[in-house]
Formats: C-alpha cells, structure tokens, sequence
C-alpha cells in the first residue's frame, strides 16, 4: 500500500536526514522503524503524511505518487499519534476525539457517539469523556491519543514513539492494547521507537536505520534475531538474542509428562506407583500446582506444603513460546516446567533437557526453511 522509493531528504542546513531509502510497508500491518536518536525515522514518517516533503525519491499510496492529492485528503487517510498524545489542553477527552469527526462535517452528536466507542475501544473508561486531558495518567492520554489518531477511521495510523514517556507497566499495556486493535482493525501502521525490544514484540516487519538515515536490514523480528545483517544490527539487537529468538518458536510440540503429577490427597499406592519419577509435583485438588517434591519425601496424606520446592513459573502450551517454557524450567530448583491450561491447572510436565531438544529442532526447522527459500 505505501512504498518509499529511493527517498533522501536533505534539510536547507544540509543535513541528510534520510538516505536513499527504499521500503515497502505491507498492508494492515505493523511496520517499525527502529534505530538510533537521529537517524532519520521522524522525518520519515514524516514525509508520508507531507509534513515534510522528500528532497529527492518519491513515496505512492496505492501506486499513486502521494503529491498528486490534496494533502488534506492524503492526511484524512492517516491517523498521526505522538508521544505524550499532543492532546488539545483546553478541550474534553471526548471532544479531543471527536476533533477530526468534527472537521468532517459529522453533526456533533454522531462524532460525540464515535468517540465514546472509540473510548471503549482503547481501554478507556467513558467515565472519563468529561474531563481534560490534565486530569488524566500519561498512559490514558496516551490511549486518547490512539482514539483520536482512529476516530475517522484512516486506513493508515502512523505513530511516532507513541509509548516512550510512560512507565515499563503501562507502556507493556498500551503495546498489548495496540496488537489487539490492530487485529480488530487490521489497520496499516508505521510505528516508530528507539527500543528494540517494543520493535521486535510489535512489528510484522521492522526496519533497522543507521545513523545518516540509511536502512541497515528490513526484516521480520525472528529473522533479525536469527540473522543480523551486520555488526550495527546485532549490537542494536543487544544481549540475548538467542534466547530472545526463542519467543518465536512455539511451545505447542513440547511432549508432556503427566506421569509425575499428584494431588495432594494421593494415596499410598499412587505415590509408591510413581516412586521412579526424579520429582513429583503436587497440586491442589482443583489441580492447581502447589510445588515439587522427591519422591521418597512425601508421606500420603500429610504432605507439608511448605516444604515444596518452586514450580518456577508455568506456561500454557500453545499460548507462550518455548521461551516462556524455559525460563519455566530454569526458575525452578529441579529443572523442570509446569505446563498449565488457561485456567491454571497442571496439564503436564516437561523437564529442562526436552525443551532443550525442542529448541534444536526448532533451529533445524528455521534452517531447512531458510534452505528451500535460498533454493540450496
Ligand atoms: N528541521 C530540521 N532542520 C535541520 N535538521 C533537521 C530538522 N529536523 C530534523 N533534523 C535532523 O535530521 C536528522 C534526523 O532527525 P529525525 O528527527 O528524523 O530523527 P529521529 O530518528 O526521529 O530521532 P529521535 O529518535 O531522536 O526522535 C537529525 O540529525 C536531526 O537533527
Ligand atoms: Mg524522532
């Protein structure tokens, strides 16, 4: 849908700030660009909706040069959201929303009703439709922000580090917020931030920038964790790719034992039974773990709960990657992962070598594919 061809611009100081930069943006998906202070990914988003015009190279939108429409139109098709939401102080939360609505020529009773379900739609209570923007958090101005940029419905939200100035907890809610809006809506976003990390949890597609505005890699997340372009890349990728790249590999195909589990009230003969096992872990009657013991440490029904040894953190097969999966494992004092279903309740378990396996075929599978594309 959008495609940036070839783009330089070049500031009247002679500044480069983007150089030569080819992209395509697929469809109602996310597209980060990412990269150092300076390089470029402002004025780059910028140059999408005309709030600055490329020196040279040309930008389409559906295969149309963006310069041949009026930039009114062009900017109704692209919601813009900024950090710290560049909210109108002196209006309401719901007329902030309604703003573009308004300019429309929508009545201001139907631009009202929009903005109330739009306030629903961002995880904001309609309680708040009557206050101003200084009476709310950073995070929910921030999901104003998000409201407002979607109000007319654009097919384009373009979002400059939306997410930067509020806190780790907040901000991890905005992004799951934003994941979940953009599958409702299949919105076409370009997104723009200095943290990897956010750029890896939320892009389809990222595009790593250097500094002077020229692209390092597009890639998607798992294949620049796997294959970093170049050192630049992989020191902006930081520490732990490996085990970051495991977020990508799921957890579904893990072989459960179920043999090692126990409820509390097992009986002599259930625990003789399972004598063999390394651990048990014991649940709750609901099936819920409790913790792991040897063995020969438990006595049917006088088992001390608080002599259980850590379960770590379970993770639900499907769900979480092979990542959640054995951080499970490594939390635990036995090496062994408590898989659960969505209610919590110990479905089976996996010790710390089998996840290991899993991630060696995982890594064999990714290679085979890598293969078949490059024909080899
Ligand atoms: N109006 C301007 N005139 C001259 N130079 C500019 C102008 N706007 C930006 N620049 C320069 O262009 C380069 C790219 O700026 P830009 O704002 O696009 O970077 P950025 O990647 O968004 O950085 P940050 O992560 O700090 O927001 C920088 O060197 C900046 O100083
Ligand atoms: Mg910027």
């Amino acid at each position: 849908m959008i495609r940036i061809e070839a783009v330089t611009k070049r500031y009247p100081d002679g500044t480069v700030a983007v150089d030569r930069l080819s992209l395509e943006i697929p469809d109602r998906a996310i597209t980060v660009l990412v990269g150092p202070s300076g390089c470029g990914k402002t004025t780059t988003l910028r140059m999408i909706n005309r709030m600055v015009e490329p020196t040279e190279g040309s930008i389409l939108l559906d295969g149309r040069d963006i310069r041949q429409q009026p930039v009114n139109t062009l900017r109704r098709s692209m919601g813009y959201v900024i950090q710290n939401a560049g909210l109108f102080q002196h209006r309401t939360i719901l007329d902030n929303i309604a703003t573009v609505p308004r300019l429309l020529g929508w009545t201001k009773q139907k631009a009202r009703t929009r903005a109330a379900e739009l306030m629903e739609r961002v995880g904001l209570d309609t309680a708040l439709a009557k206050r101003y923007p200084y009476q709310l958090s950073g995070g929910q101005q921030q999901r104003v922000g998000v409201a407002r940029a979607l109000a007319a419905d654009p097919p384009v939200l373009l979002m400059d580090e939306p997410f930067s100035a509020v806190d780790p907890v907040v901000r991890k809610g905005l992004q799951d917020e934003l994941l979940r809006i953009q599958d409702e809506l299949g919105k076409t976003i370009v997104f723009v931030t200095h943290d990897i990390d956010e750029a890896i949890k939320l892009g389809t597609k990222v595009a790593v920038l250097r500094t002077g505005g020229r692209l390092a890699q597009f890639a998607p997340p798992a294949e620049l964790l796997s294959a970093p372009a170049d050192s630049f890349v992989e020191d902006f990728l930081g520490a732990d790719r490996g085990i970051r790249r495991l977020s990508f590999f799921p957890s579904a195909e893990l072989e459960l034992q179920t043999a090692p589990i126990v409820a509390i009230d097992a009986g002599a003969d259930q625990l003789a039974s399972r004598a063999t096992a390394p651990y048990l872990l014991v649940t709750d009657l609901d099936g819920r773990p409790l913790g792991w013991s040897e063995p020969d440490r438990l006595t049917a029904g006088a088992v001390d709960r608080d002599r259980l040894l850590d379960f770590g953190r379970p993770f639900v097969p499907g769900t979480d990657s092979l990542r959640t999966a054995l951080d499970g494992a490594v939390l635990s004092p036995t090496g062994w992962a408590v898989a659960v279903d969505g209610e919590g309740r110990a479905v089976g378990v996996v010790s710390q070598q089998v996840i290991g396996e899993a991630i060696r075929a995982a890594h064999g599978r990714v290679a085979e594919q890598a293969d078949v594309k490059a024909g080899r």
